[in-house]
């Protein structure tokens, strides 16, 4: 396998990436939230091209991204007003809408659906690669599926390095966590929540007025439970075993075995020494912090060659309940799996 150029972004290097882009190349580039793995999303043979780098199923639909609103109106039929006021509050940034696809989006960016999801990124690269390619990027995470997301170029090159056309390097994600993504069901008058992510759940109820918000499940979720009943899908997860802790220090490390911990915020009087390799997502308990050096906590786990990583749950508020969907997935493989228990108030249809 070749070697992928890795390129500080900059005008010339994304200049460069935005004609490969027009020309049917795969570009990875930085967002605010993971890095994304772009293909011009009018161009279909390109967009196949991420399916097969990536090995995602095709029945999982990819984000367009845009980088103005004269590009929204080329993308879907129409906007409703709720629709509105969250763009209106959110973006650019990590908030993505699903909403009736225009005509000129090719079937494999949707899966076949008649609904696209659209999001304008505040990443300043990921906006400067869009308006210069002037098109809409269609772009998943940077990584293979079901595996940990990307947020520093290195952990692209781990996962796609000879497989993509190029990689612009923009330094760490400072949201570190993906885009929120939410449907408009207009006759109930709620905004379902199909992926918490790095706008929070608080927030978007102050922005939709008489509108509910209420937690939903994921396209795949859903495609995912037709086979496989009451399992919930295994995703951003670590090439090791990951276990859910309520209370770390109930953990109990058999001997011989290389533990990994993944604390959210430090334990007062608790001993560290049975693990091998400690990760502490924040200082202070900082939720967005936490959420921030989340991939890249488990990312050096992953890497550090421990056995298993024990990892300590966070209360789910905020961007709290973005976390800790991201762990409950990962456990999922392990066995480990806890029963299905969303955010306090919401409740799943
Ligand atoms: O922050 C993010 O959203 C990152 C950056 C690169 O923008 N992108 C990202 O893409 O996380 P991806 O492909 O890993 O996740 C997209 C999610 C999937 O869960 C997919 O099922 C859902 O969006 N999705 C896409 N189109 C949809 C649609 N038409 N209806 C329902 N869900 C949709
Ligand atoms: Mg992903």
């Amino acid at each position: 396998m070749g070697r992928t150029r890795v390129v500080p972004a900059g005008a010339g290097t994304i200049r460069e990436a935005a004609r490969l882009l027009r020309s049917g190349g795969l570009v990875a580039f930085p967002t605010e939230t993971v890095y994304g793995l772009g293909a011009n999303a009018y161009d279909a043979v390109a967009v196949a091209r991420i399916f097969e780098v990536k090995e995602r199923p095709a029945f999982d639909p990819l984000i367009v991204h845009i980088a103005g609103w004269e590009m929204l109106t080329e993308v879907v039929e129409e906007v409703p007003r709720v629709a509105r006021q969250l763009m209106d509050r959110f973006w650019p940034g990590p908030l993505t809408v699903v909403l009736r696809r225009s005509p000129k989006i090719p079937d494999i960016v949707t899966a076949g659906l008649d609904t696209v999801a659209v999001r304008m990124p505040a990443h300043p690269v990921a906006q400067q690669l869009i308006r210069e390619a002037g098109v809409p990027v269609a772009a998943p995470s940077a990584n293979k599926f079901s595996r940990l997301s990307p947020t520093e170029a290195q952990h692209v090159v781990a996962h796609l390095d000879g497989a993509v056309d190029l990689i612009l390097d923009g330094g760490a994600c400072p949201v570190g966590i993906e885009s929120t993504v939410v449907r408009i069901l207009e006759e109930e008058g709620v905004v379902e929540v199909l992926r918490p992510g790095g706008v929070a759940i608080e927030e978007l109820r102050t922005v939709v007025g008489a509108y509910r918000v209420r937690m939903g499940r994921s396209l795949l979720e859903k495609r995912a439970e037709i086979r496989s009943p009451g399992q919930l899908p295994v995703h951003y997860a670590p090439r090791v075993p990951l276990v859910l802790v309520r209370d770390v220090r109930e953990v109990a490390v058999q001997a011989g075995v290389r533990a990994g911990l993944l604390l959210w915020k430090p334990v007062r009087g608790f001993s560290l020494d049975r693990f091998a390799k400690v990760e502490i997502l924040s200082w202070d308990g900082d939720l967005r912090v936490a959420a921030a050096n989340l991939f890249g906590a488990l990312h050096r786990l992953e890497l550090s060659g421990v056995d298993v990583i024990y990892a300590q749950e966070v209360p789910e508020r905020g961007l709290g309940v973005a976390i800790m969907d991201r762990l409950r997935r990962a456990s999922a493989r392990s066995g480990t799996r806890l029963p299905h228990c969303p955010a306090e108030g919401l409740s799943p249809k």
